[in-house]
């Protein structure tokens, strides 16, 4: 086997482990789509990328003759800050749903597969259940519009339900995946000064704070609970389902660690211990708590809790390696280390690029940058 995958917005977090992933394992050649590629060429320092600079929502005949190349789609373009869904609401939908809608119909067209990242936003709240979240049952409950947080979870639960329509016609072959808080290396950058435009997901918000000595925010006391899953594992599983792509088609995947359960406010204390023992014995690791509203500004509400049933991607033969503990110490202690790097990286999908530090402090062979990573046939560059 040797497949063409084409990751759009493969230059992201997901993106780079994943195209990092694929290459890696000699079986693919990975042409990446994206806007950015800072991230990319942390994680593919050693290896050869190939790097199409578009923007998937400026030129269709482009993102069609790439689509056309490929084996696999791989659709991770979005807009997923959190304040980004408060600040800048119909950008979401623009980019998480319009342009999304070209992929999906160029997949037609080309009669390509289409491994699409849904996310577990779109379940919403659990409206008082204790029950897992699973795929083909739960009930997606979403808030009042004015709490225009929910705009992506819609968005994307939209495009969920478009997806699976093709697929009930029979034009379209598919697996939709549905991450819960995958976290590692080369999430999002530090934020020096945090500003709700600046405001990058809880892993490097709580690492921001721990490393410019600020107080970690517990937003409304941090009583949500999630489910941690380190990247390494969410990319081992998001390869088994390309491997598998003819077992799992439209079919609809939750990806997740239950094991990892936490609430936020444990692990803000999580991290500070974490930091102390690895990083800083002094950090003073203050914790407090803040309204919402003060720092998402209006519009927020939020998920009390998202715990996956990952029963149909364990029937796939795949299930989480890193505890909590475990996932947790490598992401701070890599957030330390690779401090210089991190505080210049991109941190949202709209900020022009950045030029990256000439050199590492990292002792990570993924974390070095080089010139030799190059960008290829960029067709609007
Ligand atoms: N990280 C998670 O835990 C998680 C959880 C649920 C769902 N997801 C989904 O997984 C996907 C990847 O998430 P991520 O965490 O890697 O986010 P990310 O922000 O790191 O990556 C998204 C990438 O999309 C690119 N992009 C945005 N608009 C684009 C455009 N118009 N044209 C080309 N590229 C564009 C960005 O430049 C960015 O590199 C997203 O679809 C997200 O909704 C992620």
């Amino acid at each position: 086997m040797f497949l063409q995958a084409i990751p759009l917005g493969g230059g992201g977090f997901v993106g780079s482990n994943l195209a990092y992933h694929l290459s890696d394992t000699g079986d693919y050649s990975v042409r990446v789509v994206d806007v950015h590629d800072d991230k990319l060429r942390l994680k593919m320092a050693n290896n050869p990328i190939d790097f199409v600079d578009l923007d998937i929502r400026s030129d269709r005949d482009a993102l069609d003759d790439l689509v056309r190349q490929a084996d696999v789609v791989v659709n991770l373009a979005a807009h997923v800050h959190p304040s980004a869904f408060l600040i800048r609401p119909l950008e979401v939908v623009e980019t998480n749903l319009f342009a999304s809608l070209e992929t999906v119909a160029s997949c037609i067209r080309n009669r390509k597969f289409l491994l699409h990242f849904s996310t577990s936003e779109v379940y919403g709240k659990t409206g008082g259940s204790e029950e897992p979240f699973r795929e083909d049952e739960t009930d997606c409950i979403l808030g009042p519009i004015g709490n225009h947080r929910w705009i992506y979870s819609c968005a994307k639960q939209m495009l969920d339900r478009i997806i699976h329509a093709h697929g009930l016609a029979g034009e379209l072959d598919y697996a939709i995946v549905r991450p819960f808080n995958f976290v590692g290396p080369l999430m999002d950058g530090l934020v020096p000064r945090w500003t709700r435009e600046d405001n990058p997901r809880v892993l490097a918000n709580f690492m921001s704070a721990l490393i410019y000595d600020r107080p970690l925010e517990l937003v409304n006391g941090g009583r949500s609970r999630r489910c941690f899953t380190f990247i390494d594992d969410g990319v081992d599983a998001l390869e088994l389902i390309i491997r598998n792509r003819d077992r799992v088609n439209r079919q609809i995947f939750n990806i997740g660690n239950p094991g990892n359960e936490t609430t936020i406010a444990d692990l803000a204390r999580l991290m500070v211990r974490l930091y102390r023992a690895h990083c800083d014995p002094k950090a003073s690791g203050e914790i407090r708590t803040v309204s919402g509203d003060s720092f998402y500004g209006p519009g927020y509400e939020d998920c009390d809790r998202r715990l996956p049933d990952i029963s149909k991607i364990q029937g796939l033969g795949w299930a989480p390696r890193h505890d909590l503990e475990e996932t947790f110490r490598r992401c701070v202690i890599y957030f330390h280390r690779n401090r210089a790097h991190l505080e210049s990286m991109l941190k949202d999908a709209t900020s022009p690029s950045r030029a990256l530090p000439p050199s590492g402090d990292s002792d990570e062979r993924t974390m070095r940058p080089t010139a030799a990573s190059g960008r290829h046939g960029s067709p609007n560059s």
